[in-house]
């Protein structure tokens, strides 16, 4: 059983990684953590409560909204034409009992992991605001955590805000460079991989028929918010009825590493000079840092495995 802290900026993949992650038999959640992104921190963590509950989960989750900015105190709106007005497609879900906990959001990771006695795995799919924050107040965070998978980054490929730099990475790249150089046991789900796995309308339409009859509002959920994550899709890439894989992707991987294949390296963000802000920089040496682990980057996945696993659980 994997037992998961997710951190994200909810979000239409980010939503589809929860959904997996609740419906998933190998995967408890620990908790959630909230982060400025694709909406604001606090309706982050209203999605993810409305989420929760579509899901019928048998258990209860903390959730807790965290950074509205970044370490620098920068804001960058929220991309309304990709995730919609709300973060989840404009789908309006159902309104939950339940309320945010009023606990710091960098205090709940730090008090889960020391619960948890070295099982916490923790999921990023947004910025690393939360997570640098928690690094500053306990700075034997990465001892503490099992490993970090990491939704962020573009290696070999170019990048998704600039030719060198993704979205979750750029957003907050000074809590990146803090968070890359930690020490975590880290795994890195990146846009090598990210980009190069898809879903379909037509997998859609084949859940729809094969769905678990209890799952049908899941599946009617997904279908009305990537019909809005398609249509960025096709006016972006040229897709067409499709989407890539992110933050999905990272949650599989969490989950079952062996989907992927993994390069280690030890690297820092740039976060200095405007023009390369959130470009990974890899380092060809061992850094003398003390930094206990090398960051193992994902650069190939079985995306076909990934996807299928994705929707089976539904
Ligand atoms: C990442 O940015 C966000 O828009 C997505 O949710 C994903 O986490 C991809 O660059
Ligand atoms: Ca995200």
């Amino acid at each position: 059983m994997r037992r998961i802290l997710l951190d994200a900026d909810t979000g239409i993949d980010d939503s589809i990684a929860l959904l997996y992650a609740l419906k998933s038999k190998n995967i408890h959640l620990e908790g959630i953590t909230t982060c400025f992104g694709n909406s604001g921190a606090a309706q982050s963590a209203d999605n993810c409560l409305r989420l929760i509950k579509l899901a019928g989960c048998s258990y209860e989750i903390p959730v807790v909204a965290g950074a509205e900015c970044s370490l620098e105190g920068v804001y960058a709106s929220a991309p309304a034409h990709i995730h919609g007005d709300n973060g989840i497609g404009n789908v309006v879900l159902p309104e939950s009992g339940q309320k945010p906990l009023e606990e710091d959001a960098a205090d709940f990771i730090i008090r889960r992991a020391k619960e948890l006695e070295g099982e916490l795995i923790l999921v990023t799919t947004g910025r690393l605001t939360n997570l640098a924050k928690a690094l500053a107040k306990d700075p034997h965070l990465p001892r503490r955590v099992k490993r970090l998978v990491v939704m962020g980054g573009a290696l070999d490929v170019f990048g998704n805000v600039s030719p060198f730099a993704e979205a979750n990475i750029a957003g907050d790249a000074k809590a990146a460079d803090q968070v890359f150089r930690a020490g975590f046991p880290m795994t890195l789900v990146g846009l090598d991989v990210t980009m190069k796995t898809f879903i379909t309308r037509q997998n859609l339409e084949d859940l729809e028929k094969y769905c678990k009859e209890e799952n049908r509002p899941i599946v009617e959920y997904m279908k009305q918010a990537l019909s809005f994550y398609f249509e960025f899709h096709r006016k972006s890439m040229g897709l067409v009825e499709a989407s890539v894989v992110h933050d999905p992707l990272a949650m599989l991987i969490a989950e079952d590493a062996t989907l992927g294949e993994y390069r280690m390296i030890y690297a820092g963000v740039e976060y200095q000079a405007p023009a390369y802000e959130g470009m990974i920089v890899k380092e060809d040496t061992i850094p003398q840092d003390g930094r206990q682990e090398a960051i193992a980057a994902c650069i190939r996945v079985d995306s076909h495995k990934a996807v299928r696993r994705l929707f089976s659980v539904f």
